[in-house]
């Protein structure tokens, strides 16, 4: 069956990755093994960056191992160059994204390049990768505002999207690092890019910061976006992004799709289950509301 719109279920990377004590790797095997019983397609399963940049990922290929990889649904994983792609298809990843920025000084902070020697740095990955038959992912952050820069030209964004695109990449993952955009620009965002990209080929990422991420989604959506990450229990943020704070929740954003009349594939309940397992595990309460409405009925 084929559904109107993909989740990209991001908990387990971008979800984990900023969590300041670190995380059994047994933890992070049952959340993804959980995660493929819920009817999700695409779990981005961990990331092949440096274990002194993200200590918390440090184990990226002991879970990538073990995990029960789900006929059916794809598991990718973040590398930011070429040592990250031998890292991740040694353990046998079929799919990778790499992650770039609309913004200079966020990229420099990120991944300690500018936007164009991060592009050259793809470049080889993604030759590496056609010819391996891994799919490629990429990832276009601060596209709605930066920590350091502040506002992001459109214009930056468009070329940076078509960049990836142009390079091989199948899908492009247009990032609010910083969750400070809002239902209009966003759009505007969208459309721009689509100018550019096809829109099959886009995909939303919002952070929660300011609480607008399922607005504008729905603007998105209205765009005719048809590809939404998310993380469970809405956890997440990027360590490198000042003020970053968590994803959208997946299950909030699954509640809407089906609000809407968009199927998903996913279950409800599981899900939000999981979401209150790792809420109890990170001793927190679940970033969802609709988790948490559906605890309490
Ligand atoms: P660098 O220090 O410039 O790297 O970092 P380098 O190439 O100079 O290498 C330094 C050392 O790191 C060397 O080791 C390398 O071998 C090693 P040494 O010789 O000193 O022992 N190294 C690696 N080790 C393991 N795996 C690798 C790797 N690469 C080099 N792949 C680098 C550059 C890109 C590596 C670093 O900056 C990095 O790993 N950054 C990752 C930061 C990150 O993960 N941020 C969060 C993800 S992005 C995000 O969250 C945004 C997103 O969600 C979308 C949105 O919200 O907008 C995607
Ligand atoms: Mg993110």
């Amino acid at each position: 069956m084929t559904f109107p719109v993909r989740i990209v279920e991001v908990g387990p990377r971008d979800g984990l990755q900023n969590e300041k004590s670190i995380i059994a790797t047994a933890a992070k095997i049952e959340l993804i093994n959980r995660l493929s019983q819920t009817g999700l397609r695409s779990i981005e399963a961990t990331s092949f960056v440096s274990p002194s940049w993200v200590p918390q990922l440090a184990d990226a290929a002991e879970v990538f191992s073990a995990i029960e990889r789900k006929p059916g649904v794809s598991y990718p994983v973040l590398v930011p160059n070429e040592k990250g792609y031998e890292r991740a298809l040694a353990v046998g990843a079929q799919e990778v994204a790499v992650f770039t920025a609309a913004s200079e000084a966020f990229n420099r902070k990120n991944i300690n390049a500018g936007i164009d020697e991060s592009i050259e740095r793809f470049r080889p990955v993604l030759e590496r990768a056609r010819a391996d038959g891994v799919r490629v992912r990429g990832y276009v952050s601060t596209v709605l505002g930066c920590p350091y820069q502040g506002e992001v030209p459109l214009a930056d964004v468009v070329r940076v999207a078509s960049r990836l695109h142009a390079l091989g990449c199948y899908e492009i993952s247009l990032g609010d690092t910083i969750g400070v955009g809002t239902p209009h620009k966003a759009r505007a965002m969208l459309k721009a890019v689509a100018s550019e990209v096809p829109l099959p080929a886009l995909a939303v990422h919002f952070h929660d910061t300011y609480g607008q991420a399922l607005a504008n989604i729905l603007a998105c959506l209205e765009e005719g976006v048809a590809v939404i990450d998310s993380a469970v229990s809405g956890t997440g943020g990027c360590p490198y992004a000042k003020g970053a704070s968590g994803n959208v929740a997946s299950e909030d954003v699954v509640y809407l799709l089906h609000g809407l009349g968009m199927e998903t594939g996913v279950d409800l309940a599981r899900l939000s289950e999981t979401g209150l397992w790792l809420s109890a595990l990170l001793g927190r309460d679940t970033g969802s509301k609709v988790s948490r409405a559906l605890a309490a009925t």
